[in-house]
């Protein structure tokens, strides 16, 4: 089934790369390959996120208590900077640094599409 929706959204991706290739490569910087983000499949992979951060005012006891900063409705791209960041060190949280390392490109920019258009 999710492969079916990757499909989906790498068409989808296909057809809209030539321009954001460009933009995506000079504003991050890094060569990774620019990703079309697809909501419908951040949908089925945000279960590891809603236990945080779909809870209002919702605070994480683990390691400390931190105050856990709402993501829904947030801009796309700003959420998909956060977690490569998170991912290459940039940003350092115990809690987010672990749940970022496990995501693809694909996995962040569905997210960031998904959590973005809430
Ligand atoms: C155990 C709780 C927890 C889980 C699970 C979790 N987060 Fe977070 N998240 C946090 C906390 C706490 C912060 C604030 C970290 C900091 O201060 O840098 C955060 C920060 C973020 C930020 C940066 C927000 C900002 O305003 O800068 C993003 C984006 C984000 N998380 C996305 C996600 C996504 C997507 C997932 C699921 C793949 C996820 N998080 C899973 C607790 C969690």
């Amino acid at each position: 089934m999710i492969e079916k929706r990757m499909v989906a959204a790498g068409f989808a991706a296909a057809m809209l790369l030539p321009c954001l290739a460009v933009a995506q490569g000079t504003a991050s910087g890094q060569d990774q390959p620019a990703v079309q983000g697809n909501a419908e499949a951040g949908r089925a992979k945000n279960s590891m996120c809603i236990g945080c951060h779909e809870i209002p005012g919702y605070k994480s006891s683990f390691p400390s208590v931190y105050h856990v900063p709402r993501i829904i409705g947030q801009n796309a791209r700003y959420i998909e900077a956060a977690l490569r960041e998170y991912r290459n060190g940039d940003r350092n949280h115990p809690t987010m640094t672990a749940v970022a390392e496990g995501l693809s490109d694909r996995d962040i920019a569905d997210l960031a599409a998904y959590y973005g258009s809430k």
